[in-house]
């Protein structure tokens, strides 16, 4: 009888299986991109052979929560991620995707996704079909966004959607979810979508149910009405009968730090009843528009770009309004369109976050920002490197789990996110000694150690530091 044959064996690693169970040692087989076994490989033979002697070998990350609809097409390499080990990405988060829209000025938050003229996409299908005829590095789960549905078929956005409108976003709803995207994303907290109706986001995450889809939501509040932006979450998630994601998860605002132990409570409870899950971002700033109302609630702001100062870029707001004389309202106002980082979390809220049980990684980077959060380059290696070994806050595997099985199962891919006989080969090998971010807040644009080499779909995208030049992503569907 012949010999086994792989495309590629893995041999001698620390196999880190995606469900939070104890590592062990073995090769892993990959054929025609998938797992093709995993054990003691001696007598099979390949096209390749890679030694992973010291290493751990993951599944490919999954990025929970990103902005990244624009670069899948513009960088189709996808470095920010591919450099920490991200195999697949979920884009259109936070109300905001780049289809179904053609506008040339879109309103804040929309402009994001950095850049007027890539609003162009008249059907979220135009967008799936150009991102698989110029498939990126990665993998991508794409959500439709709430924000931009409102901008795409209302006059005004400061009242509820009236009948008609939402009869009109339902039709895009159900198209997006027959093109391929996965759910239905709101920015409640953000102005095109602050004067939303609970009713009009339950319509409209009912008709992505229908479809197997997923809803996540920045929340309406994420300070001193926390409690009550869960209950509208948790009510949603009940009326439209979905499963249901809250947004990069924390209490903003030195007032409400400590609540994350209420807000895990109560979380916890309506998980009893519905499908109830969040992702979290391992830093205590949050990025986004430069927004006056954010101001109350930030210690510090650094501003991560502007249209009208771009030389302003990574500057303090403080510093810029000693300079010129303004109240921060003020130069608000001046430096807009603009993105900021508000210093605004307790360490204890995120630590208690991250490690609760079942939690989901997202970056929530920014791609188009000119000075970004550091989260972009360094979430997913800050967590196994700063949080997982060296401060202990879980076991490797957990921290694992977090950015793989977990978020495979909440958002109902059923062959991602483990280590396992027939699953898709996305894996990444890192270097459990020295993974680390390197991405600080003074220097952001920086690639993570450790990360040695990064498959998607058997293919290899990373490897010495650097792209491979390969585009084998494609676009995901629920299939759980
Ligand atoms: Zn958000
Ligand atoms: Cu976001």
């Amino acid at each position: 009888m012949s010999r086994l044959n792989a495309d590629l064996i893995i041999h001698g690693g620390q196999v880190i299986d995606g469900s939070g169970a104890d590592s062990f040692f073995a090769d892993l087989a990959v054929r025609k991109g998938r797992i093709a076994a995993v054990g003691a490989l001696g007598d099979w033979s390949c096209d390749t052979s890679v030694n992973a002697d010291g290493k751990c070998v993951a599944p490919g990350f999954i990025d929970a929560h990103t902005h990244d609809d624009r670069i899948l097409l513009s960088n189709p390499d996808m470095l920010p991620k591919i450099s920490q080990g991200v195999t697949t990405v979920v884009a259109g988060n936070c109300g905001v995707s780049l289809a179904p829209l053609i506008h040339r000025d879109p309103p804040p938050p929309l402009n994001l996704l950095g850049g007027e003229d890539w609003y162009r996409f008249p059907s979220a299908r135009a967008y799936v079909e150009e991102l698989e005829q110029s498939p990126p590095a990665v993998n991508s789960i794409m959500l439709v966004g709430h924000s931009t549905l409102r901008v795409a078929t209302m006059d005004r956005l400061d009242r509820p959607a009236t009948e008609a409108e939402i009869l009109d976003m339902e039709r895009l709803v159900d198209s997006a979810m027959e093109a391929g995207y996965a759910g239905f994303s709101t920015g409640l907290e953000y102005p095109p979508a602050i004067a939303s109706s609970e009713n009009e986001v339950i319509r409209l995450a009912t008709r992505a149910a229908k479809a197997k889809g997923v809803y996540t939501t920045h929340m309406r509040n994420e300070s001193d009405h926390v409690d009550m932006s869960i209950d509208e979450t948790i009510r949603v998630a009940k009326g439209a009968d979905i499963r249901t994601v809250i947004s990069h998860h924390k209490t903003c605002g030195k007032n409400n730090w400590g609540r994350t132990q209420a807000t895990l409570t109560q979380i916890q409870d309506a998980q009893q009843t519905v499908k109830l899950n969040f992702d979290v971002y391992p830093y205590i700033a949050s990025s986004t528009s430069l927004l006056p109302q954010y101001l109350p609630h930030a210690d510090r702001i650094l501003v991560t770009w502007s249209d009208a100062y771009p030389e302003l870029t990574g500057t303090e707001l403080s510093t810029i309004c000693k300079d010129w004389g303004v109240s921060a309202e003020q130069a608000v106002e001046m430096l807009s369109p603009a993105g900021a980082i508000y210093f605004q979390m307790d360490e204890a809220d995120l630590q208690r976050v991250l490690k609760f049980p079942g939690a989901m990684i997202g970056s929530d980077g920014l791609p188009s920002d000119r000075f970004p959060h550091p989260r972009l380059w360094g979430t997913f290696p800050r967590v196994i490197g700063h949080y997982a070994r060296d401060l202990g806050l879980f076991p490797l595997e957990e921290a694992v789990a977090r950015m793989t099985g977990n978020t495979a199962t909440t958002f109902g891919i059923s062959d991602r996110g483990f280590i396992r006989k027939g699953m898709s080969a996305d894996i990444v090998i890192f270097n459990p000694d020295t993974i680390l971010d390197r991405a600080t807040f003074e220097n952001p644009i920086q690639p993570a150690d450790g990360i040695e080499s990064v498959y998607v779909n058997g293919e290899l995208t990373y490897s010495d530091g650097s792209w491979t030049g390969n585009r084998p992503g494609q676009v995901l569907k629920t299939t759980a």
